[in-house]
């Protein structure tokens, strides 16, 4: 394994993906029902964009896990669903949520790599990533990857961090390098601050401006400090690299704009400046 890569699976290893939302002790059935109801509550977009139910009779394929609320949604519909994590942490907190459902007999998932998937060609009818193949230095051969074990005419969903956002040029480029030169001095004081702000400033102080540069910084700014591959693209880029695989792009959509507006307004603004471009292709 690359060191990137080792990096990346320790981090994730680290950060299983909605632990720190909830509040009911891990693994319970009371964790994965109140995480459901905060993700959904939080990312509402997905439950109509997302049509799980066209799983019906299709072999689906999962890359990316976290906590397998999404896969329990495909599970529940799909002939058959396999959820790939690099991360043991993923893997058995999916399995956990799919057995708890009564989803383990047609839904199960197993360790392995985006990069370099472990299954036969054409195996899958639909393989769906989201929030996850950003955080890969190499998207390009993940897609590859994808398009080899789809069946003709499978449908490829996938979620990317988009660059035409608020998030990024707001938020990111521009408040939250404002926010960081308060914390250089807040440390300067020795005043305390929280440990988001903390964190960054540690990483600062080992890695240099080079932390705080135009490329680097927004790597840290979208899963913790610690996150070192969290990937920003156009959609020019990403159609660009989906036909390069092979796909045919079907459709873009962007959403998530949390801002604490109903749910109508957040999608009306989140379709030309959300931080999720959702993009659907075919092989
Ligand atoms: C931000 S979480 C997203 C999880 C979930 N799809 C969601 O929307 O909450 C990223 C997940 O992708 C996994 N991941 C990152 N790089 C990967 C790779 N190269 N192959 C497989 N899984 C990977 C991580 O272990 C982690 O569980």
């Amino acid at each position: 394994m690359d060191k990137s890569l080792e990096q990346i699976e320790t981090f994730w290893n680290d950060n299983l993906c909605g632990n720190h939302f909830v509040n009911a002790p891990y693994p319970s059935r009371e964790f994965f029902e109140e995480y459901r109801t905060f993700r959904y509550k939080k990312t509402h977009h997905l439950n109509s964009y997302i049509d799980w139910a066209s799983a019906k009779g299709r072999d689906v394929l999962e890359v990316g896990l976290g906590i397998g609320a999404d896969g329990t949604r495909w599970a529940k519909h799909a002939s058959t669903y396999t959820g790939v994590d690099l991360t043991d942490e993923a893997v058995h907190a999916t399995n956990k949520h799919l057995q708890l459902l009564g989803l383990d007999k047609t839904g199960k998932a197993v360790k392995g790599n985006a990069e370099k998937l472990q299954f036969d060609d054409a195996q899958f009818d639909i393989v769906y990533s989201h929030g996850v193949l950003h955080h890969t230095d190499n998207i390009k051969n993940t897609f590859n990857e994808i398009n080899r074990v789809l069946k003709k005419d499978g449908q490829f969903i996938v979620m990317l961090y988009a660059k035409q956002s608020f998030n990024y040029w707001l938020r990111i480029q521009v408040w939250f390098r404002v926010r960081f030169l308060i914390a250089l001095i807040l440390n300067l004081f020795n005043i305390n601050q929280s440990d988001l702000w903390k964190n960054h400033v540690r990483n600062f102080k080992k890695k240099g401006w080079a932390y705080f540069s135009w490329n680097d910084w927004p790597h840290h700014c979208t899963d913790g400090p610690d996150c070192d591959v969290a990937n920003i693209y156009t959609r020019k880029e990403v159609k660009k690299m989906l036909s390069e695989a092979g796909f045919k792009v079907q459709e873009m959509k962007q959403a998530h704009f949390p801002a604490g507006l109903s749910e109508k307004t957040e999608q009306k603004l989140a379709s030309f400046m959300g931080f999720h471009l959702i993009t659907w292709a075919k092989k």
